[in-house]
C-alpha cells in the first residue's frame, strides 16, 4: 500500500443514471465529450478492450506500444487508460506531474500482477540472497504494480514486455548471473528457453511456501528464478486443444501468446504479444488458417478484420480477461463526463518516490528495446 495513494485503490459505483443509457445515447455522448475535449485528452486501449470501447481509443496497441505512445501525449491533460491497473499506474508514472490518468473502472485489475504482491517479494529478496548472495537482479514483466517496479528498479533490474522479454533477458544476464523474474512464470520460462537456458536450469519461488520448487540442478548452476504467478485467461490454453485443432485440420497453424505454459508454447507454430500475434495474422496470405491462444476478445476482432482467411479461438471455451472487460461504455462516459464537469473520477496517482524508482526500471527497459 505504501506505493499507490489509498485515494486510487477506493473501488467507485457506477451511477444509476449510466446504467440505463440506451446504446445510442452513450454513443452519441462518448462522441461529444471528445468532441469538447479535443486535444485536452487522450484515449489508450489495449488489444484486448471490447470492441464497443476500443472504438474511441485514440491509440490501440500492446502494453509496450501504449507505454510509449502514452509517455508522448505531453500536450494531453487527461489519459483515459482503457486498459487494466497496472497499465494506467505505467501511464502515469510515465506521465508528466500535472496530466491526469483515469482508468475508467478502478476494480479493472490484472489478476497476475496481483499474485506478486511487494511485501512477499521483499520478503523472498532477502532469502534469495542470503541462498544465492549478491548475483541475482529482480527483472519485472510490465504486468505488476508500480510498487514491484520501484523494487526492481531500486535493485538495479528492470521491467519487460512480451514484446521486448528477450532484449532485456539479454542486457540482465550480462549484469548478473541469475534473473529474479516476476511475476509470470511462463514468459520467464518461454523466453529464457528460447535464449537456450535448460529448463534444469530454471527453478520456481514460492512466496506462499518460502521455498524454492523444482529444483533440477546443483543450486550454484540455477539461471533464472521464476515466480509462482501466471495469468489466468492464457493458463487455460492446454497441449490437448493443439493436438485437436491440427486432428481436425492439419493445415491449421497455431500462434500463442507467451503467457501460455511451456507445453503450449512448445508445440505452438509461433508466439509472441498481442502486437506480434496481430501483424502476424496481417501479413498472412488468404486462405490461412490460424488457432489462436490469446484474449477472446482480440481474436474475435481479428476474424472479423480477415474474413479472408480461417481464425478461430484455440480453446473451445470462451477466454475473456474478465477484469479488461469491466472497462465498458458507461465506464467510459462516466469518467469523461466526470472531466467535462471539472471534477475527474477514477485518478490513478502513484507516488512520487515509487514513480522515481519505477522509472528507473521502465527507462532501463526502454534503453535496451
Ligand atoms: P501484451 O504485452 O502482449 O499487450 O500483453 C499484455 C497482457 O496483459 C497479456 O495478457
Ligand atoms: Fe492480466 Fe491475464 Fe488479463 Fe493480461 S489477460 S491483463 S495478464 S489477467
Amino acid at each position: 500500500m505504501m506505493a499507490i495513494d489509498i485515494f486510487s485503490q477506493m473501488p467507485s459505483q457506477l451511477p444509476e443514471q449510466y446504467r440505463i443509457l440506451s446504446s445510442e445515447e452513450l454513443d452519441e455522448r462518448i462522441v461529444r465529450a471528445k468532441e469538447i475535449l479535443g486535444k485536452d485528452l487522450v484515449i489508450l486501449g489495449h488489444h484486448y478492450q471490447r470492441d464497443d470501447v476500443i472504438q474511441y481509443a485514440d491509440f490501440r496497441g500492446d502494453s509496450l506500444k501504449l507505454s510509449r505512445v502514452g509517455a508522448e501525449q505531453k500536450e494531453a491533460k487527461y489519459i483515459i487508460f482503457c486498459g487494466v491497473h497496472f497499465m494506467a499506474e505505467t501511464a502515469d508514472t510515465l506521465a508528466q506531474k500535472e496530466q491526469i490518468v483515469i482508468l475508467p473502472d478502478l476494480k479493472a485489475g490484472c489478476s497476475m500482477a496481483d499474485m506478486a504482491d511487494i511485501e512477499d517479494v521483499e520478503e523472498s529478496w532477502e532469502v534469495l540472497q542470503d541462498e544465492f548472495g549478491d548475483t541475482i537482479i529482480p527483472v519485472t514483466y510490465v504486468n505488476s504494480t508500480a510498487a514491484i517496479k520501484a523494487f526492481v528498479g531500486r535493485h538495479g533490474g528492470t521491467t519487460c514486455t512480451s514484446s521486448n522479454a528477450r532484449e532485456v533477458l539479454a542486457w540482465a544476464f550480462q549484469q548478473k548471473k541469475r534473473i529474479l523474474f516476476l511475476p509470470d512464470q511462463h514468459l520467464g520460462r518461454n523466453t529464457a528457453y528460447k535464449m537456450g537456458i535448460p529448463l534444469e536450469q530454471m527453478v520456481i519461488w514460492s512466496p506462499g511456501s518460502g521455498e524454492l520448487e523444482e529444483v533440477n540442478c546443483e543450486l550454484g548452476e540455477v539461471q533464472m528464478i521464476l515466480w509462482k504467478g501466471y495469468c489466468s485467461v492464457h493458463q487455460k490454453f492446454t497441449p490437448e486443444q493443439v493436438y485437436r485443432v491440427r486432428e481436425r485440420d492439419p493445415e491449421m497453424k497455431v500462434i500463442v501468446h507467451p503467457e501460455c505454459s511451456h507445453e503450449v508454447v512448445r508445440l505452438a507454430d509461433c508466439d509472441g504479444s498481442t502486437d506480434y500475434i496481430i501483424k502476424m495474422i496481417a501479413a498472412a496470405p488468404a486462405g490461412s488458417k490460424w488457432a489462436v491462444g490469446t484474449e477472446v476478445n482480440l481474436v474475435q476482432r481479428l476474424a472479423q478484420e480477415h474474413p479472408e482467411q480461417h481464425i478461430e479461438l484455440l480453446s473451445t471455451t470462451m477466454c475473456p480477461c474478465l477484469t479488461m472487460n469491466r472497462i465498458d461504455r458507461p465506464h467510459l462516459l462516466w469518467t469523461l463526463e466526470s472531466i467535462l464537469d471539472g471534477n475527474p473520477i477514477n485518478q490513478i496517482e502513484v507516488n512520487d518516490e515509487t514513480i522515481y524508482w519505477s522509472k528507473k526500471a521502465l527507462d532501463r527497459m526502454m534503453a535496451v528495446s
